[in-house]
């Protein structure tokens, strides 16, 4: 079984259709996404018309704020949530549409276990908000915590995103992060004696100073990070047409930052 899976779209477009074309040379057998479709960016319909059809799709702390309330956002990212909460709402589109979108959202998991392997949007302890940063690996009451959750779930790979910042955390005899490009973008992960937390990275807002388009090819115990060169200039003119969302979030896509 050959999985691409992605995060963190944020309703980028045109980063979503060059991962999707990429995805297609890559010949998988399926497509898994670990959330936040949408928050951000200015194209949140055509992004949930497209995630709809993957096998899994887990519910993001965005989504999670279009469907409950932005708690915790700052400023910007909850404009950018009331934006799109108004784009599932438009008036101008066929009122089924609409729904079939909110519905959409209302299916989204928080968490899908696939024998020793966990998919996540967060961490294996809170799926949907808890952030693990790539310098939380120097925090071992935190990363312990993390890498025992969730109690009673026999996982020994655990898929996660949300932070927009790809790499791989380990459970040696201390934790450790290493970034793609310290294992030449790809690694086996079988018969490891301890726990691997695998962050994507992101789609359409990646925040590791490259602004290519980050994705993982699961390959049976081979894990491949890429990225995916994209038109930025077209996302950031749809961003122009969308003048309540702030520009600043336009802006940090040329630099993935
Ligand atoms: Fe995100």
């Amino acid at each position: 079984m050959k999985q691409a899976i992605i995060s963190d779209i944020h309703g980028n477009l045109a980063a979503f259709e060059a991962v999707l074309d990429d995805i297609s040379k890559e010949k998988v057998d399926e497509i898994y996404c670990l959330g936040d479709i949408i928050g951000y960016g200015p194209d949140p319909r055509a992004c949930l018309e497209l995630a709809h059809r993957f096998p899994i799709n887990l519910l993001g702390n965005h989504e999670e704020a279009v469907l409950m309330g932005a708690i915790g956002f700052n400023p910007k990212a909850k404009a950018a949530i009331d934006w799109t909460r108004d784009q599932l709402n438009l008036d101008s589109q066929p009122v089924e549409k609409n729904r079939q979108l909110w519905n959409f959202l209302g299916s989204l998991k928080r968490r899908h276990l696939d024998g020793e392997k966990l998919f996540v949007h967060g961490s294996p302890r809170d799926p949907t908000r808890e952030y693990i940063f790539h310098q939380d690996w120097q925090d071992r009451k935190k990363m312990d915590e993390i890498f025992a959750s969730p109690e009673g779930v026999r996982w020994k790979i655990c898929f996660t995103g949300h932070t927009h910042f790809p790499g791989i955390f380990t459970q040696e005899n201390t934790y450790r992060f290493y970034e793609p490009k310290a294992f030449n973008l790809q690694f086996n992960h079988e018969n490891l004696p301890y726990r691997v937390i695998v962050n994507v990275g992101s789609v359409g807002q990646p925040r590791d100073g490259d602004y290519r388009a980050s994705y993982v090819v699961l390959n049976g115990r081979n894990v491949q990070f890429k990225r995916i060169d994209y038109d930025v200039q077209r996302t950031i003119a749809r961003f122009r047409a969308c003048p309540e969302l702030p520009e600043y979030l336009a802006r940090r896509l040329e630099e993935g930052k």
